[in-house]
């Protein structure tokens, strides 16, 4: 006969913790969704283009050589990113070396910067060392470009964001104005189109959809409406799949 207590347990819908990756190009609206499925399931959030803005901020304020691999090497040992909640807006910004460098990070001097720094392996490698140890407990919600592939392949829910460019293009130009960033149409649509083309051809973790993620084309849809899709999408992963709940209750 079944105790009160085993009861309970095998009555109760498998609640799980999961890893959502959301991979993408640039301004795909990757970090809204990520961040508004986040904050419902009561999940972390990580930008890592946030992280990889950071070293890109590092090495063109210490005038870093980016083809010298020992300079690269050393500069990457004196490197320490963390994120906060900034109380002001509620949002999260990203800390460089103690230092709230969010609105430094979102220019397009940064921007115009990071896709050659992050094709450098050894920067890889020392990010993505840093995004694993993050699901260590899972509950978690990454957005980058190798997220599915490379970071979390085993992640259970892996979505791949798509918008056609003129869409892509007015997201990012609203992302910098919100930021109090005066963007240019044309000098946003240049990076977009040499980002893109350095972030799929790079050797190292180039950025591509993995086999088992869904692709998502948004430019149709309203941010409800992409939300409500992939929300739905993960609480089904949670109720059947993924790794046991550590913060359960029971
Ligand atoms: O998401 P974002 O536009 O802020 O990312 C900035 C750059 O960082 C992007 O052009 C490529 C790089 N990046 C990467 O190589 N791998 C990731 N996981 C995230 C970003």
């Amino acid at each position: 006969m079944l105790s009160q207590f085993q009861f309970v347990l095998s009555s109760y819908p498998k609640v799980k913790s999961i890893i959502i990756a959301i991979d993408g190009y640039s301004g795909c609206g990757k970090s809204t969704l990520a961040k508004a499925l986040a904050a419902s399931l009561n999940y972390r959030y990580i930008d890592t283009g946030a992280m990889y803005r950071a070293v890109t901020l590092y090495f063109l304020e210490n005038n870093i050589e980016i083809e010298n691999a020992q300079e690269v090497a050393s500069a990457l040992e004196n490197i320490n990113i963390s994120f906060h909640v900034n109380p002001s807006n509620n949002q999260t910004d990203t800390f460089l070396n103690g230092e709230d460098r969010e609105v430094a990070i979102r220019t397009l001097r940064v921007a115009n910067f990071v896709s050659p720094v992050s094709a450098i392996s050894a920067v890889r490698k020392f990010l993505v060392k840093q995004q694993q140890l993050m699901g260590d407990h899972r509950a978690l919600v990454m957005d980058g470009r190798d997220i599915g592939t490379v970071v979390f392949p085993d992640a259970e829910l892996k979505i791949f964001m798509t918008a056609n460019d003129e869409v892509r293009i007015q997201r990012r130009l609203d992302e910098m104005q919100s930021k109090g960033q005066l963007g240019n149409y044309d000098d946003v649509a240049a990076n977009l189109k040499t980002r893109d083309l350095i972030d799929t051809s790079r050797i190292d973790s180039p950025l591509m959809k993995a086999a088992d993620a869904i692709e998502i084309d948004n430019s149709e849809l309203t941010r409800d409406e992409q939300f409500e899709l992939v929300y739905n999408m993960a609480m089904e992963k949670i109720q059947n799949g993924g790794a046991p709940q550590k913060t359960s209750s029971y």
